[in-house]
């Protein structure tokens, strides 16, 4: 891979990037929809277990599971499991390598995330320039990795308690870790709903993290 297929144009450029330099170079692309489908994969099957032992008086749809059965939904899990998980890795290895989350996702302020979200609730939010996130969108992005991590901590706490036993005693023991696991997904949830909605919005910002520009 070349160096400008790892490097992101600087976000204090208000015009569209020069001819050949991509808004969202290739891996980061291929990553994020690497990401989109094993995220998708982990809910459905980590929604038919759910229905298998449920922690609350509900039950997912069957129609919203993916494995047929207890087993099919494990093997599944463990499956997709292991895409999300390398794939997240080298997301993150790769951010920080090549200053993309510096260049994109610092600083974050709150005061600056207070004002674009009111400006965001009135739908007066800028999106003209693509090359930089506004404070809503990085506080997003960030906590949604770092609910992964959460998400992915947990998981190994309940597959594993005898093997990641002070993981599985940090988030409280077994049963409780299965509640943390259970918020974390719910969290990824509502980002995705809110995500995705927002992407429907803005349908060149969706163009741009397929088609790089
Ligand atoms: C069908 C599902 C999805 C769609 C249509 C979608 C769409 C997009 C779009 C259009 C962007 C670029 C935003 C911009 O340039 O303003 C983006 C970035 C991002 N998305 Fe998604 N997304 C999806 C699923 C997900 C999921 C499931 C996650 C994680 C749980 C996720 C996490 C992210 C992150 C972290 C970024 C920032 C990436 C970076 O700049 O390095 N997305 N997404």
């Amino acid at each position: 891979m070349s160096t400008t297929a790892l490097t992101d144009p600087a976000p204090t450029t208000a015009a569209p990037p020069e001819s050949g330099a991509a808004l969202h170079p290739l891996w980061v692309r291929v990553m994020h929809w690497v990401n989109a489908a094993a995220m998708l994969a982990m809910i459905l099957s980590g929604w038919q277990i759910y229905n298998a032992a449920p922690l609350f008086s509900f039950q997912f749809s069957p129609t919203l599971t993916l494995g047929g059965w207890l087993g099919g939904g494990l093997l599944w899990h463990f499956a997709a499991m292991w895409v999300l998980v390398i794939n997240g890795v080298l997301y993150v290895i790769l951010g920080f390598a090549t200053g993309r989350f510096r260049r994109k996702l610092w600083p974050i302020s709150f005061p600056a995330i207070v004002s674009d979200l009111s400006q965001a609730v009135r739908l007066r939010l800028s999106h003209d320039d693509l090359n930089r996130y506004n404070s809503v969108q990085k506080a997003l992005y960030v906590g949604v990795l770092l609910v992964g991590v959460v998400t992915v901590g947990s998981g190994l706490a309940i597959w594993k308690p005898v093997q990641f036993h002070y993981l599985t005693a940090l988030l409280g023991g077994y049963d409780t870790a299965r509640y943390v696991h259970f918020a974390a997904m719910s969290a990824i949830v509502a980002f995705s709903a809110i995500h995705i909605a927002l992407a429907a919005l803005v349908p060149k910002a969706l163009r741009a993290m397929i088609l790089g520009r």
